[in-house]
């Protein structure tokens, strides 16, 4: 197993349950500067992103990624958070292996994840590197796929590239159906589990009566987070 998958990660790629998680967060840091008010501020953004693990509902749930295209112009997409590791500050999602951002992510790992939660009116921009994940997390996540959520990797080609007709590229026999999942299982040579690990965010929080904007960046010889307050 990945060493970052053995402690803290919530998601159905781990058994860890999300109150240990929550405990991990709250204890493993505090802010450098001695602003409280950032300290809790890192906390509820890291809180926030491991419940919108678990809750399809909560907006940090489908955050956009942006990648550096292979054309050297920006590129974002919507994205499903799946997974939260806070020790190793590392977030889990699924694509697809033959997907442009993987390419792209090859070329240029840099990647941008902006999160907005419209409930809270939180804004969180998270700046990371991504790369491909071990099999062994790929074949847990693959695990705790429904058959359903495995019929996309069963596209016959991958995302992004052009049709001759409108269609979901899908098998002719495994369209509009729930498949049974020996019928999918091919689809797992194409399953991906994409790992980022941020190391800078950026935190926007709407309010009448004042907007706040705070920055954080961690610090690798502290093995702490800096953070300061910005103009909004
Ligand atoms: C609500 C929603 C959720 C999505 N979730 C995912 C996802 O979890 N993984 C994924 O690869 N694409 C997901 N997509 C599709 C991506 O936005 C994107 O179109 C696709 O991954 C192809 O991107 P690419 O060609 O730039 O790699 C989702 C799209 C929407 C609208």
């Amino acid at each position: 197993m990945a060493k970052q998958c053995q402690k803290g990660l919530i998601g159905p790629i781990t058994t860890q349950n999300e109150k240990n998680v929550a405990e991990e967060i709250q204890h493993s840091r505090a802010i450098l500067s001695n602003d409280a008010a950032l300290t809790d501020i890192r906390i509820s953004a890291e809180t926030a992103l491991a419940h919108a693990v678990v809750d399809k509902t909560h907006g940090f749930h489908l955050p956009a990624l942006a990648t550096l295209g292979l054309n050297n112009k920006p590129k974002a997409r919507h994205i499903i958070l799946r997974g939260f590791a806070p020790i190793s500050r590392t977030l889990y999602f699924y694509t697809d292996s033959r997907s442009h951002k993987i390419s792209e992510i090859g070329r240029t790992p840099d990647v941008n994840l902006t999160f907005y939660d419209p409930v809270r009116q939180v804004q969180l921009c998270i700046s990371g590197r991504a790369t491909v994940a071990k099999a062994d997390v790929a074949q847990k996540a693959w695990g705790g796929l429904t058959p359903l959520g495995r019929r996309a990797y069963s596209a016959i080609s991958g995302t992004g590239r052009p049709l001759a007709q409108p269609s979901s590229a899908l098998p002719t026999h495994l369209e509009g159906r729930i498949p049974e999942a020996d019928e999918v299982e091919t689809g797992y040579a194409n399953f991906t589990v994409l790992s980022i690990t941020y190391d800078a965010f950026d935190w926007l929080a709407l309010s009448r009566e004042g907007n706040r904007r705070a920055q954080f960046s961690w610090q690798k010889a502290d093995k702490n987070w800096a953070g300061g307050w910005f103009v909004p």
